[in-house]
Order: C-alpha cells, then structure tokens, then sequence
C-alpha cells in the first residue's frame, strides 16, 4: 500500500506550565492544553499529507487531572488514519512532576483535519499505514469515531453508521 507510515507522523511536543498559562487555582487552563493539542496534531497531520490542512472537529476531551503550574506537559501525536480528505490524529498528553521524574498519561484525544488545496478546498490525501497492534487497533476504530462525529454533525444517517452500530449491539451484549 503507498502511503506513510503511522510512525512517521509522529510529532513531540513539550511544554512547561507557566504562570500566564494558568487559571486561579495555579493549574493549567483546558484552553491552552487544547491550543497545544491543536498545533502538535496539525503537524502531524501536515507530515502525512504534505498539506495544509485546517482543523474541522474536535471531538469529545474530558478534563480528568489538574495540571499544575511547574509541570512538564508531554504531548505526542500521531495520524490513526485518513480518509479521502480528512485525517484522524490521535493525542496523547503525559504529565511529568520535575521533582521526582514520575509520569502520568493524563489525556488522550482525537483532532480531525481536511487537507486543503490553495483556495482551501478539500483534496485528496495517501492512506497511514498502522505496524504495531496499538496503531491497528486505532485504524480499526477510527471508522467509528468518524462515523459518530458525522451523525452528531448532522453529516450521517443513523443507518449509514454501520461500524458505530455494531460497536454499540456488541457493547450492549456485555452489559
Ligand atoms: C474543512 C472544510 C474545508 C470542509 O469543507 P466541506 O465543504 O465540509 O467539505 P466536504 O463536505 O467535501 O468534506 C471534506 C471532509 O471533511 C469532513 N468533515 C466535514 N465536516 C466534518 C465534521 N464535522 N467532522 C468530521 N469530519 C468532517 C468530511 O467527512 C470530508 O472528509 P473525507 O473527504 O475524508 O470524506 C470547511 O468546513 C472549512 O474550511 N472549515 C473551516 C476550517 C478552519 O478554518 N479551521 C480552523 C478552526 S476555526
């Protein structure tokens, strides 16, 4: 298959939390963790299409840990998978507390971009090819979340969402 692998869209990118970063509680403000998230996945996506590409949805980030002021953020993103014009990045946010070396995955998220052409109209972009289970295993379900994010953008009908469908019947079965 021609296309880039999931490995070489692998993008790094960390940052200390300053105080101009933080809200009144001395921890990190969800904004900037989101505009960080924007840019390391925006790289990403550019180095597996060789585009400019543009943000179009942000799905669903839930704000678990509080990352306070002094903290290393580790943010590493990665292309889980393209479609024809539009490609998944997953990020991963780790959190390392400097006085003792530990880290933590603090946050996992899904950014989806259009590859645009000089007038900003969608085109096509190469498949990402997954190697290690982890990478096939988020190929594997970025057809679901895709179809999620278009049924909740009014882009997709229910009974088009056939990888969403059968995702929800298996989860329903073990409950
Ligand atoms: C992104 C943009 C070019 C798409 O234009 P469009 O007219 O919707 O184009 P299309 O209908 O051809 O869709 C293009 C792709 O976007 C995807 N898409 C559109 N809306 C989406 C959404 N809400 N969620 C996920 N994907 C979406 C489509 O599925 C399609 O993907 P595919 O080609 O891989 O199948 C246009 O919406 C735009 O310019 N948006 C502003 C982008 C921007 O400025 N971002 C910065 C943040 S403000």
């Amino acid at each position: 298959m021609k296309g880039k692998k999931v490995s070489e869209t692998y993008t790094l990118k960390t940052e200390l939390v300053m105080p101009d970063d933080s809200n009144n509680l001395g921890n990190l403000m969800g904004g900037k963790l989101l505009h960080w998230m924007d840019i390391v996945s925006a790289i990403s996506a550019q180095r597996a299409s060789n585009r400019t590409v543009v943000t179009v949805a942000v799905d669903f980030v839930e704000f678990k840990l509080p990352i306070p002021q002094g903290s290393i953020v580790i943010l590493e993103a990665r292309v889980s998978r393209t479609f024809t014009s539009s490609l998944e990045v997953r990020i991963d946010v780790s959190v390392e507390d400097l006085s003792t070396g530990n880290r933590k995955h603090s946050h996992v998220a899904y950014y989806t971009f259009v590859a645009v052409d000089q007038s900003g109209r969608p085109i096509p972009v190469t498949p990402v090819i997954p190697e290690t289970e982890e990478e096939k295993q988020w190929f594997e379900e970025a057809l679901r979340r895709r179809e999620l994010r278009l049924l909740l953008a009014g882009r997709l009908d229910m009974d088009q969402a056939k990888n969403l469908q059968e995702y929800i019947y298996a989860r329903s079965k073990k409950e």
